[in-house]
């Protein structure tokens, strides 16, 4: 063998008696084995053996790792090989599979060999193998499990830096993902230079104002927002993706996502003016109009000055969430429905892609878009991303095409990672638990069809994530916990294994100066009826260590959280341990803790706490940002009745419903109350028409005639039904959100 001496690294170690934890490793190796006899090796001078193996990259990656190590570990170098001292060997291997390495750490030396990439990581293992200037004698014998292991960022929404978007990708290679999906193009930016078309970046590169807060917004910052990556930057970021073995795929959006294109040059629409780079989010009607040749010629173009910017096979083209309003009235895109024999707007967006990957084809490259470009038919070759759940890529699969596996729940990262999120996010919740124990291969496809599953990917949309601080704050730990179901055989995985190693990852990560959440440990609260309806139980849980103190109301005695607490009148609770508290309203009225009864169903979508969401005491102050403190109704009318036990007087009644109309979400159009005393015969004695308009909607149903002492309340609240015009999602079902009850 061929040996370089490297002036670099060097590296010694020696025997070291005390034993040792297993430092923690994440992904977690798929062969571990402990070398006999427990010697951890103190790290001291090495010299460092460089096999003619290697290359040009890797070798300046070791240069990074020898600086890494002098660094973090003070370590000292032999300038020429030492007989005396011990020794790090690297040496690449042509024929292993693309990130398989095998360490060996024994008595006298450190051997690294692996694929390039398997070298790589093998460095970035040695990295989290060192504990307190040691490491452990063992042998690693690894390789990953999916080919393809993608993080996502949109920089559209909320731009980053170029420095800032090496940093994600430095997190990416720390652990072992492969696939960088870089989303350039959208309704609120358009980031990449194209030198034909230079308004995209100078018009569609800014927008004027971005709402505050969460959607609709509670108003405009009114300030000029945007920026864009000239093709020198992103050929910088390419290059530095992929010395470190990360693949860059870039996302040009097509047809739909499409604003910041029309407003930079407006015949690409239907309609040929009156396009603004959007202020705010969600799905717009304008889009690329698929009628009029001229869009084609402009994306071709496009795509001819974007494709050689990457050295990546694929190309994301976007494809999702296109409304088919434009086409509907547009005559070009009539006619090109007409001419083609297409059926209806789905067939004209098949159409579309389908041209596309045939221009994309041709220029030696893959489409992959997002899974409506299932609707209408499928592009021959292209691969499908499941996003709207895993339906999407079973079918795929099924088509026989490629694969990778996107599902919002749970990987969508700009979700909340805790029901107790105070920041603002897009809402929905998917904990570090549900990314741990996704499995990308579903169970409906055979050995055959599951090898289309390339991997799996999680997706950072920026809406809400107006810096880098609060990106990472979404990508940590859940990012860590993915690259094990990705990275890691199925048998090797184990969540006790992975949740007692999160400390000491999250400590590394506050030594870099990262951002993270701690939701893992946050102490969450749940509401429960008592079983004979008096009052509600107020559960704790924390994964903290730290035991939890609560107290009623501010100035109150304080005590140790035992079990479940009953609560009987209206009341603020109080609870915390050292690093976090949490803070419930209760408030009490006569239904409150009672037994209810559902009529009629609730969506599985948002089915809450069962029936006994509406009288748990809690009113929700987030509206859809906690959903899971309502019942929701898709379309249809939600009836419950409350027994309050025995017969009591009462003066009126409240319903608490949800009205965000761009949500889908309307108020309640009318209730209706009745009573009974034998939950038989019911006789309605009250009905209201509700007041429209406030998010948090509170219905007020009273009466100055007497109301006879009354066991059984039923209360029938009415949905809209299908949403009207005028609103988002005209003739779809409407959602009815019930927060809570009342009996005054
Ligand atoms: C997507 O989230 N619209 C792919
Ligand atoms: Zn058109």
């Amino acid at each position: 063998m061929y040996k370089i001496a490297l002036t670099l690294i060097t590296i010694v170690f020696c025997l070291c008696t005390t034993a040792q934890q297993l430092p923690t490793i994440v992904p977690y190796p798929n062969q571990y084995t402990a070398n006999k006899g427990l010697p951890f090796k103190t790290i001291l001078p090495v010299n460092l053996i460089i096999d003619s193996s290697i290359d040009k990259n890797l070798l300046l990656q070791i240069k990074l790792f020898e600086k890494y190590c002098t660094e973090n570990w003070q370590m000292q170098f032999n300038k020429i090989i030492n007989r005396a001292s011990q020794s790090l060997i690297i040496k690449t291997l042509p024929s292993a599979k693309v990130g398989y390495y095998k360490i060996n750490i024994s008595q006298n030396e450190i051997s690294i060999i692996g694929s390039k990439s398997g070298v790589f990581y093998a460095l970035e293992t040695l990295k989290q193998l060192q504990q307190n200037k040691q490491l452990p004698a063992c042998t690693i014998e690894d390789a990953p499990r999916f080919a393809y292991r993608g993080m996502h960022l949109d920089v559209a929404r909320h731009f980053f830096s170029v420095a800032e978007v090496k940093r994600y990708i430095d997190y990416l290679a720390a652990f072992r993902f492969n696939t960088f999906h870089f989303h350039l193009t959208d309704d609120q930016g358009w980031r990449i230079e194209i030198k034909k078309y230079p308004k995209l970046t100078s018009v569609g590169g800014f927008r004027a104002g971005t709402i505050i807060g969460r959607y609709p917004g509670v108003g405009n910052t009114n300030k000029r927002y945007g920026g864009f990556y000239t093709q020198n930057q992103i050929k910088e970021i390419v290059q530095y993706a992929e010395s470190k073995y990360i693949n860059v795929i870039p996302e040009i959006e097509m047809p739909g996502h499409a604003m910041a294109a029309l407003a930079s040059y407006p015949y690409l629409g239907c309609k040929k003016e009156g396009h603004q780079v959007q202020q705010t989010w969600g799905v717009f009607d304008d889009v690329f109009c698929a009628g009029n040749d001229s869009t084609f010629v402009f994306l071709e173009n496009v795509l001819s000055e974007v494709l050689p910017l990457f050295n990546s096979k694929y190309i994301h083209i976007g494809g999702d969430e296109c409304p088919k309003t434009s086409w509907k009235t547009c005559t070009d895109c009539q006619n090109r429905i007409k001419k083609n024999q297409l059926k209806d707007e789905h067939e004209l967006q098949s159409y579309f892609i389908q041209r596309m990957e045939k221009f994309v084809n041709k220029k030696g490259k893959q489409i992959i878009g997002w899974d409506e470009i299932l609707e209408g038919g499928l592009a021959p070759n292209a691969t499908v991303m499941s996003w709207r759940g895993i339906s999407g890529g079973i079918e795929a699969a099924k088509q026989n095409h490629n694969v990778i596996m996107t599902p919002g729940k749970p990987l969508y990262f700009d979700h909340s990672q805790s029901q107790n999120e105070d920041s603002v996010t897009i809402g929905g919740l998917n904990t570090l638990e549900d990314v741990y124990n996704y499995e990308p291969i579903p169970k409906e496809l055979n050995s055959q069809q599951a090898k289309l599953i390339l991997g799996a990917q999680a997706n950072v949309w920026t809406e809400y994530m107006t810096n880098f601080k609060k990106v990472e704050y979404q990508i940590f730990p859940r990012m860590v916990a993915l690259s094990e179901v990705l990275w890691t055989n199925q048998k090797n995985k184990d969540f006790t294994r992975f949740e007692s190693s999160l400390p000491n990852t999250l400590e590394k990560l506050k030594t870099q100066h990262t951002n993270y959440s701690t939701a893992y440990f946050d102490i969450i609260g749940t509401v429960q009826p008592t079983p004979n309806h008096t009052g509600v139980l107020w559960q704790l849980q924390t994964k903290s260590k730290e035991p939890i103190t609560i107290n009623k109301n501010m100035w109150d005695t304080i005590w140790r959280y035992q079990k479940p607490e009953l609560i009987k009148e209206t009341s603020m609770m109080y609870a915390y341990n050292n690093k976090q508290h949490l803070q419930q309203a209760f408030a009490f009225n006569k239904a409150t803790g009672k037994l209810v009864k559902a009529v009629e169903p609730a969506s599985k979508r948002y089915a809450g706490n069962g029936a006994f969401t509406v009288v748990d005491g809690v009113q929700s102050l987030k509206g859809f940002a906690k959903a899971a403190e309502y019942l929701g109704y898709e379309g249809t009318n939600a009836v419950f009745i409350v027994d309050a036990g025995n017969e009591i007087e009462t003066v009126g009644f409240k319903v608490h419903t949800l009205h965000q109309p761009n949500n889908w979400i309307h108020g309640a159009t009318n209730v209706t109350i009745y009573i009974s005393n034998d939950d038989m015969r019911y006789e309605p004695i009250l009905t209201t028409a509700t007041r429209l308009g406030n998010s948090l909607q509170t219905i007020l149903l009273e009466t100055t005639n007497k109301i006879p002492a009354t066991r059984y309340f039923k209360f029938e609240i009415n949905n809209i039904g299908l949403i009207p015009a005028g609103y988002p999602g005209t003739g779809k079902k409407a959602w009815l959100f019930i927060d809570e009850i009342e009996i005054l």
